[in-house]
Order: C-alpha cells, then structure tokens, then sequence
C-alpha cells in the first residue's frame, strides 16, 4: 500500500500529458486514487490514521496539479488565438464619404460664396405664403399646378416646398436691401419617380437684391457661375421663359458640354443643355415682402443639383443618387 502510493506521488508529480488523460488516469471513480481509498479498508486499524493522511495528502497533491495543468492549457490557447498589443495604432474603420449631391451643392454654393453671396436656409415645411403666394402666384392660378404639390392639410395652407425660391421671401420679408444670398435645399414635387423625374430632390436659389441690379448683372454672373463649374470655353445662351415670381424670366441654356456643340443624344442634337431658371424679381414679390419696388431691383436664378450633377458626371438616371448603391456612391467619394 505505501509503496503504491508513493509510486503514484512519483507518477502525478512527473506527469506532463494533457488534462483529459490526467483526469482519465488519476482522478474520478475509475482512477488510481479511488481504488487506493478502497484498499484503505484492508489496511490495518494502527495503520489507517497513516495511510490515510498520506492518501490524504496525495488527494491533494492531485488537485493542485490539475489545477496547474488548467493554467498551463489555458494559456497555450490564448496565445494559439491574437496576441492583444495594446501599442499598435488603431486599424482605421471604413470611413463613409459624400454623397454625389452634397459634392455637387459644396461646388455651387463655393462659387456663389466667393463672389460675395451668402448661405441661406429656409423650411422644407412651408406655408402657401412663401411658397406660393408672396412669389405672384394668384390664387387657385393654373400656374400653381406648374408644381405638382404635397400638401400637409385639408386647407392646403401648409405644403412641402416645391422648391427654394420661399427662401428669397423668407429672408426679403426680414430686412431691407441689399441682400445677395444662395440657398440650397431639398424640394418635393408630387411627380411619378422616372429615370429623369423625382418627388424629392435638390435645388440652390441665388438671389441679388439692391439698386442698381440688372439682367446685366444676371447675365455675368450667370456665365461666370457656368465657367466656374464647368470649363473657361463654356458660352451660355438665355430662352424667354416664364415664372410668376420673375419678370422677365429667362431659362439659361449651357453649350453642350458632351459633344463641344457638335450635336449629341444628350443636347438632342441642339448643342445647347438647359441648366437652370432665372429672372428679374417681379415687383410684387418686392411688395409682399414691403420692399419698396421703385427703388430696388433684384435678379433671382434656380437650378437642380441633380440635373447639374447628371450633366457634370455624365449620370444618365435620377434615381441612383436615392438608391445608395455604394458601386455608385464609391465613385464620388470624397472624405470632406
Ligand atoms: N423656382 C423655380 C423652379 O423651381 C426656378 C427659378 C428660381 C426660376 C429663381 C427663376 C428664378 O422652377
């Protein structure tokens, strides 16, 4: 008896194996210290106090090499996984980037900025009044339906913005001239979404107010706006056109960027792609904002972002700038 269990002192202290075949060999009902607590009965009475204690002792012997080998598994395992280094720089995220529209407004917006106008913004929940009223258009007129419109109550008092000329009314009816500002902004037009119309998109409004403005001054700033964006050798040409808030009103059309006016798909073969809407601002817009029409004269021009985008990028659906594809998106990215 006394030499099994030295024999097995021997054994657990020189084992270097795996857990599982120590458990199998050692310990549980099956292993080596259970059959020699059983012997323990055979043992004679002035033996037993001694054996025991050495049974006793090896019991524990047993257990703290388990534990040992816990230890030692544990921690090859954790260096078979990462090794943490907490002095490595960070490994940097996927940044997210522009958006394709938001480029295209910062470029706009930049180019009004330089020459002196300044930021604006206005509600994309509007009121008839600024949106339609205080810009000439008479009530229950068919010009009204030029915009197909979202509106928010039975009344049709409040709307979403068709677009951002309320800006103009909204900053006119503060103050008094000069005012020289761009708004960009989201607009809503009650419209079916195709490859070339959307209910939701962009706008920037630019407005010059004071009192000597003339369409001369729209005309240069009109064409110093396009060469900015689009290249020194640009010529624009303006179309009479109409607007209730606008007398004369103009649409500006750009020589066609795509085929240096020889006729392509895009111009239709024209030579000429309209980018924008503009006019002299009517004086009874002057009026609903008590500005006094006698003395001040203003030139007011609005363009969709989308539309210059498509013609600057060469997109040919309105539609990918709302899906999000980041194929698409990818293609624009620009981090600031
Ligand atoms: N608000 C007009 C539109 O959305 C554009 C425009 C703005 C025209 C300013 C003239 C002057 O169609």
């Amino acid at each position: 008896m006394k030499k099994k269990i030295t024999t097995l002192t021997e054994a657990v202290k020189a084992y270097q194996g795996s857990i599982e075949a120590f458990k199998n060999r050692f310990t549980g009902r099956k292993g080596a210290l259970a059959g020699l607590f059983k012997s323990l009965k055979s043992v004679s009475a002035e033996e037993k106090q001694k054996v025991g204690k050495e049974l006793n002792a090896l019991k524990k012997l047993i257990s703290n090499k388990l534990e040992e080998l816990t230890k030692v598994e544990g921690a090859s395992a954790l260096s078979t996984r990462s090794v943490v280094d907490p002095t490595l720089p960070p490994r940097s995220g996927t940044l997210g980037s522009l958006h394709p529209l938001r480029v295209m407004e910062r470029k706009i917006v930049e180019i009004f900025k330089k020459i002196g106008f300044v930021v604006a913004e206005g509600n994309e929940i509007e009121h008839d009044f600024y949106n339609f009223s205080a810009l000439n258009f008479p009530k229950d007129h068919p010009a009204r339906d030029m915009q197909d419109t979202f509106f928010l109550d039975e009344k049709k008092e409040w709307l979403l913005r068709t677009h951002t000329s309320p800006v103009q009314i909204r900053m006119m009816s503060k103050g008094q001239p000069p005012f020289r500002m761009v708004a960009p902004g989201r607009v809503y037009r009650n419209e079916a979404i195709s490859a070339r119309t959307h209910c939701m998109f962009h706008q920037v409004e630019a407005f010059y107010v004071d009192k000597e403005v003339t369409i001369a001054d729209l005309k240069g700033v009109l064409l110093h706006f396009i060469q900015s964006l689009f290249g020194s050798e640009q010529t624009m040409r303006l179309r009479p056109s109409f607007f209730p808030f606008t007398e004369p009103s103009v649409e500006v059309d750009m020589s066609c960027v795509f085929c240096a006016q020889k006729g392509c798909n895009i111009c239709k073969k024209s030579g000429w792609v309209e980018i924008l809407g503009a006019g002299m601002i009517d004086p009874n817009v002057f009026k609903a904002c008590e500005i006094d029409p006698t003395r001040y004269r203003g030139f007011a021009l609005g363009m969709g972002i989308e539309r210059i985008s498509m013609l600057y990028y060469q997109i040919e659906d309105v539609r990918l700038f709302t899906e999000n594809d980041v194929r698409f998106l990818r293609q624009f990215a620009t981090f600031h």
